[in-house]
């Protein structure tokens, strides 16, 4: 039975929400735990599904995991690490991308490692040859299977020295949770350094790891024998922070999000105020809200960190179809990020998407057919409309179209939002979004 929201718009979101750690942290730090020789703790943990997805993996590979979901508190203990039937582990393919960052902790625990197909987010075509390539560095040996991929290392694991074509972020975490425990020195160049990446770094420093982190972003690794257990608070999570932030611009609202923290969200504040949002930080979050009158155009491109976060830019554009004139977005981290705006323009947004490179990043996309910049011209009032969520920023960018447009709009594939937002339907009740389960 299809989960449809009924959304009536019309109402600025007005109120208080929490947000608790990272998405795209929690569950790589949970993997890492699978490195220790002794227990681990988390904390500050959201209750989301990429979480259950890999508390599961980890309990298929007999580690033990407690997860108190009100204190928010993760309890690992890999003493008893063993390989999982193949069966129960394909059971979880395309749940999620986390499993391919098992690969470098099993092939160092059980020296082989079955990963399932991966899932995650229609953005783009989702490629892992950077990890593939990146274990096959290590000496390992992957073979792909009817559904997955069944990875040894007859040899061990040696430390290595890649360059990244793209500072992607997984394949920089896939490399720091191989090279920590692989023989020898690892030099990754063109890392990435995202705030989440600096987490993990820190995590696995606590656990025994010695690694580096050069101002041209390479990171250097030197093997240890072994590695012990963490305890560690995740940072929180600044795009769920930025999301609703978005929101409250663009139904003119005011939203204190307790647990938001300004470090790794600068540029997003930057740009927040430069549309003509307001902010007040406090040590208890962030309080977001639209201070009235006109919101401005910006001129918009997407970046590795400290650039403009890819994943900031969905919600954004909601806002920008309120702002006056034309708002100018290049979107250089993904080639397919624009999806989401056919429905807006179903709903009344003037937004038109190109193929060309409209801003001075350097980007992979210029030359072939992939609508990765948009125009948005503004103020544009929305109207109500039949939506189904595309993917996770995409499917929240619709929901808060569907709260500023006048009418009520059916919202098909909420289980989606409900993925990477953590008690999403309650967070929009305490903020007095009118919205109702279709029975
Ligand atoms: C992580 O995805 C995040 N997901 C994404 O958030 C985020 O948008 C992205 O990093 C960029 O910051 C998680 O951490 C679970 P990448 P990841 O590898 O690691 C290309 C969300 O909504 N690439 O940095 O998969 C890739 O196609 C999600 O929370 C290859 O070509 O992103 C993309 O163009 C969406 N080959 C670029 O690199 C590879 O082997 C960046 O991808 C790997 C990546």
């Amino acid at each position: 039975m299809p989960d449809v929201l009924r959304v009536t718009g019309g109402a600025p979101l007005t109120g208080e929400i929490t947000v608790r750690g990272a998405k795209n942290f929690v569950s790589k730090a949970m993997v890492a735990a699978l490195l220790g020789e002794g227990p681990s703790t988390l904390r500050n943990v959201p209750l989301i599904r990429d979480v259950d997805v890999v508390a599961d993996l980890l309990r298929l590979h007999g580690v033990a995991v407690d997860y108190d979901d009100d204190a928010g508190v993760l309890r690992f203990d890999p003493s008893n690490v063993e390989q999982a039937h193949v069966r129960d582990i394909d059971a979880l393919a395309g749940s999620s991308r986390i499993p391919i960052l098992f690969c470098g902790p099993l092939l160092h625990r059980l020296g082989e490692a079955f990963i399932p197909d991966l899932g995650g987010c229609h953005i783009g075509d989702r490629p892992i040859d950077f990890h593939l390539q990146i274990l096959r560095d290590f000496g390992a040996v992957v073979d792909k299977t009817a559904t997955g991929i069944h990875i040894t290392a007859p040899r061990g694991l040696r430390g290595t020295k890649a360059v990244l074509p793209y500072p992607s972020v997984g394949a920089t975490e896939q490399t720091l949770l191989t090279a920590v425990r692989a023989e020898g020195l690892t030099e990754l160049s063109n890392a990435a350094t995202e705030p989440e990446i600096m987490d993990l770094i820190a995590v696995l420093q606590k656990m025994g790891a010695i690694i580096s982190v050069d101002t041209d972003r390479t990171i250097r690794v030197e093997g240890v024998e072994k590695l012990m257990g963490y305890e560690h608070t995740s940072l929180p999570d600044r795009i769920e922070a930025a999301s609703w932030a978005s929101a409250a611009l663009a139904t003119g609202g005011d939203i204190m999000v307790r647990g938001a923290e300004q470090p790794g969200m600068t540029t997003y504040l930057n740009f927040y105020r430069k549309v003509g949002g307001t902010f007040d930080i406090s040590d208890e979050g962030i309080r977001f809200y639209h201070p009235g009158g006109e919101l401005k155009s910006i001129v918009l491109e997407t970046d590795v960190h400290p650039g403009f976060m890819t994943d900031w830019q969905q919600p954004m554009v909601v806002a920008l179809t309120q702002a006056t004139g034309l708002s100018i977005i290049h979107e250089t981290v993904y080639e397919n990020r624009f999806g989401f705006t056919e429905a807006l323009g179903r709903m009344g947004a003037q937004i038109q998407v190109y193929r060309e490179c409209l801003g001075g990043l350097p980007c992979r996309f210029g030359q072939r057919n992939f609508n990765h910049s948009a125009v948005v011209s503004g103020p544009t009032p929305l109207r109500a409309a039949d939506i189904v969520v595309p993917d996770l920023r995409g499917g929240f960018s619709h929901l808060i179209a569907a709260l500023s447009a006048e009418g009520t709009s059916r919202v098909q594939g909420i289980e989606l939002i409900n993925r990477g937002y953590e008690h999403f339907m309650r967070k929009l009740s305490l903020l007095g979004a009118q919205v109702e389960m279709e029975d």
